[in-house]
């Protein structure tokens, strides 16, 4: 056992968290319940247990392309997650739009875990990416029918 293997832990504990989020999420966007309170109390947990760690290990076995892209991923997910949110809130964004705003952050996640693990170059990292978002996008129709009815 090593500060790096804790780090990982936690690192990965904490996009298991996203994971979480981003269902949670799915499934209010799909009820039309408000879900906000818990996301504003989870949100900053997951920046922390992915971010903290994050730089530990990148600071040990040195910055990648998979790497960096991941933080630059990352920031749109949390940037992205926050002002789709605070505008459902505010009722200045509709559901169905939210929801395309959820496919594309579950796709740059899905994406964001492909370059994690298998570690690819810079073109390979920011294509898995693309593949991954086209994925999530290939259910937009779904997700208009599951917003405009519920
Ligand atoms: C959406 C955000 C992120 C997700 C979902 C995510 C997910 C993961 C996962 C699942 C692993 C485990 C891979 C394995 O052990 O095979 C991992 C490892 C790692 N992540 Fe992330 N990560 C994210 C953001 C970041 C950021 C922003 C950084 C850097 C600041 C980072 C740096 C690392 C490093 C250095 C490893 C260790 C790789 C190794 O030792 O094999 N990650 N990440």
């Amino acid at each position: 056992m090593s500060l790096y293997s804790i780090a990982l832990f936690v690192h990965v504990s904490g996009a298991m968290l996203l994971i979480v989020l981003l269902a949670i999420e799915g499934f209010s966007l799909r009820k039309g319940v408000a879900a906000g309170r818990l996301q504003q109390t989870l949100g900053p947990i997951t920046l922390v247990a992915i971010l903290v760690p994050g730089f530990y290990m990148a600071a040990q076995i040195g910055w990648h392309a998979w790497t960096a892209l991941g933080l630059v991923t990352y920031v749109l997910i949390a940037a992205a997650g926050i002002y789709t949110g605070v505008s459902v809130m505010r009722g200045r964004m509709s559901r169905s739009t939210a929801g395309v705003s959820w496919l594309i952050r579950t796709g740059l996640a899905a994406g964001v875990v492909f370059d994690m693990t298998v570690k690819p170059d810079l073109v390979g990292s920011l294509a898995a990416i693309a593949v991954a978002v086209a994925i999530a996008l290939m259910a937009v129709p779904t997700v208009r029918r599951a917003t405009a009815v519920a």
